[in-house]
């Protein structure tokens, strides 16, 4: 196991309560956008390769946004892993896991925030060394019933829910002591983001970091 790589995801999982999950479509929008986050106390940023912008968003917050740390979404192949990386990501998050994006990650120097929804896939990224999880889609999949049912044979491993997690719903998952910290596209709404509304933005983070003060120290 390369115990380096999983302090890495962990280190990200760690600075803040929630991992922002962006969508961004407009490159104009990405640094302020950023900078409302850091603002707000959120600097890990998660931002989806979802749209044909993704990559030059991401140029355009590594080159300007310091404080920020850069991570790519929706990761899916090594091909993805090596434009992200490129484009200055500095950590990834992948709806699911393959060996091939494992070895990628791995080469990249990525760390890799592997999705997971079931036993096999926590134990086929334990077999590669992994073990920090995003838990997707978290609500759908049984939320934090199934996680506390992972708390049993996998008690070292630890998860970043997402998918369905809201301001609402974030305490609960919070509470459990295999998550460290949970993943969600509401910090950054549609509306926001065309209306270019960044200090909602930054209140939306500050929020997400009063949903836990203080880290936690929770290693695997
Ligand atoms: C993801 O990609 O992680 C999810 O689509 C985010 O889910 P949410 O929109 O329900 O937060």
């Amino acid at each position: 196991m390369d115990a380096a790589r999983s302090l890495d995801v962990l280190w990200v999982m760690q600075d803040a309560p929630v991992i922002p999950v962006i969508v961004l479509s407009e490159v104009a929008h990405a640094v302020p956008l950023a900078r409302a986050l850091v603002a707000g106390g959120i600097r890990m940023l998660e931002i989806t390769l979802r749209s044909p912008q993704a990559l030059a968003c991401m140029r355009a917050i590594a080159a300007e946004v310091p404080d920020a740390v850069l991570g790519a979404g929706t990761v899916r192949n090594a091909q993805d892993a090596r434009a992200a990386a490129a484009a200055g990501a500095r950590f990834a998050v992948s709806p699911g896991y393959t060996g091939s994006l494992g070895r990628a990650c791995l080469d990249l120097g990525l760390p890799l925030l592997p999705g997971v929804a079931t036993a096999s896939d926590i134990m086929r990224c334990q077999d590669d060394g992994l073990c920090a999880f995003k838990f997707f889609p978290a609500l759908a999949a049984g939320g934090g019933a199934m996680l506390k049912a992972w708390g049993g044979p996998f008690a070292e491993a630890r998860f970043c829910p997402t998918g369905g997690v809201t301001l609402d719903n974030a305490p609960a998952l919070l509470a459990l002591p295999n998550v460290v910290c949970v993943g969600g596209s509401w910090l950054v709404p549609p509306d926001a983001l065309a209306q270019a509304d960044w200090p909602r933005i930054t209140r939306l983070a500050q929020e997400a970091v009063a949903l836990r003060p203080g880290a936690r120290a929770s290693l695997c």
